[in-house]
């Protein structure tokens, strides 16, 4: 168990390691485990808590918080973000403590209420809102969906910090409580951005705005090392990543293609020629030939997704699942989309990925196309047709 820590005189750090930990929410593998970031802010005339921890680490954070102050003399905890790995001991504080305000957004308050079925006093924040804890001063800037819609940002102007939750962090549990006390985890910072923000560039680009101009000596994450350091670095490389990439005059249309016997490819050659007619650019790939990180580049980059696939089983193969897998995890640029493909004995896998895509709320202006084995000399005028008027439907 680790101590807490005094990262500037009243402010403390009172958060959880867990280096050990191999799969973060069983989902994103980690290298070297990641932290539970909180914090503990002592005014002269109130005390504030940022955020909690897993619940696994209640005992130690309720340990570290009576080492530094009396727990009946807490006042408010600000819950920037309601996931459990940050409120996981949110409800034994109160049950010690209910006397303690929570301070959260209005989504955070909706969440609180179904996460927890014991009694709270909370307050609402509103956009910009400061509370006076006597010499320190807390405000609140709302940051939706950085993670989820309930996020937001918690600035101590005295001290010019910004508690950013579960933005600018990173998995990684190093020797040293700072960045530049542990080894390079770039590839953990960036890996996070993919993984956990990157879905929500829109808002990443409206949550920087907030903050890229404040007077910033420090960014306290919920995960991973502490920014000290030119602690702006961070939000740069957070806009850099959510730009929104630049207008083409032309429509861009991302082709991806899994063909095991050519016959699928052999109809994609024909919808390509029928984009290009039409005056589209074309980017096309055999699905085996993209790892994950390709796949959401060029999702991002173009303007709509076609899906080549046989159907193998009744079903779309793997390689073909894994792509629909990653839709989700991007900010595409246009979501609109259309599947074809050849078939043997049933030919299921486009309509099965076109329900796929409607379920992501993709549109589909076109029926999917799809033919059987070798398509015919006219089943090729079709998929140039289909190709000129998924172009038209496009630009409407
Ligand atoms: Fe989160
Ligand atoms: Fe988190």
């Amino acid at each position: 168990m680790s101590s807490s820590a005094e990262i500037r005189p009243d402010v403390f750090w009172v958060g959880a390691r867990h280096p050990e930990l191999e799969i973060f929410d069983e989902l994103f593998p980690t290298r070297n485990g990641t932290t539970y970031n909180a914090y503990l802010v002592r005014g002269s005339e109130k005390i504030a808590l940022i955020d909690t921890v897993k619940e696994m680490f209640t005992e130690e954070y309720l340990d570290k918080l009576q080492k530094i102050v009396p727990l009946a003399d807490i006042d408010m905890v600000v819950v920037n973000h309601t996931e459990p790995d940050h409120t996981g001991a949110l409800g034994r504080l109160l049950e010690i403590n209910p006397e303690i305000e929570v301070w959260c957004t209005r989504p955070g308050e909706n969440f609180l209420k179904q996460l927890f079925a014991q009694p709270m006093k909370t307050h609402v924040v509103s956009e910009g809102e400061e509370v006076s804890l006597g010499d320190r001063t807390l405000r609140f800037l709302l940051a939706p969906n950085l993670h989820w819609p309930d996020t937001m940002f918690t600035y101590l102007p005295e001290e010019q910090i910004l508690f950013s939750c579960d933005a600018f962090g990173a998995h990684f549990c190093g020797d040293g409580l700072y960045k530049d006390q542990v080894e390079d985890f770039s590839y953990e910072f960036r890996y996070y951005f993919d993984t956990i923000m990157r879905p929500f560039k829109e808002k990443i680009r409206e949550a920087v705005a907030k903050v890229e101009d404040l007077p910033l000596t420090m960014i306290c994450p919920s995960h991973g090392p502490l920014l000290r350091r030119e602690p702006l670095a961070a939000v740069r490389s957070y806009k850099d990543w959510a730009a929104a990439p630049p207008e083409g005059a032309r429509k861009q249309v991302l082709m991806l293609t899994l063909s095991p016997h050519g016959n699928t490819r052999h109809m994609a050659a024909s919808v390509r020629a029928g984009l290009e007619d039409a005056g589209a650019g074309v980017t096309e790939f055999t699905i085996n030939e993209l790892d994950d990180e390709r796949v959401r580049d060029e999702l991002e980059r173009c303007d709509a997704l076609l899906i080549a696939t046989p159907t193998i089983n009744h079903d779309a193969p793997p390689p073909v699942w894994r792509i629909l897998s990653l839709l989700s995890s991007v900010t595409p640029r246009g979501k609109v989309g259309a599947v074809f493909g050849s078939f043997g004995w049933s030919g299921e896998a486009v309509k099965l990925v076109e329900e796929r895509l409607r379920g992501l709320k993709y549109k589909l202006p076109l029926e999917g196309l799809s033919f059987r084995f070798r398509p015919t000399a006219e089943n090729m005028v079709s998929c140039r047709k289909f190709g000129a008027d998924f172009v038209q439907a496009l630009e409407k």
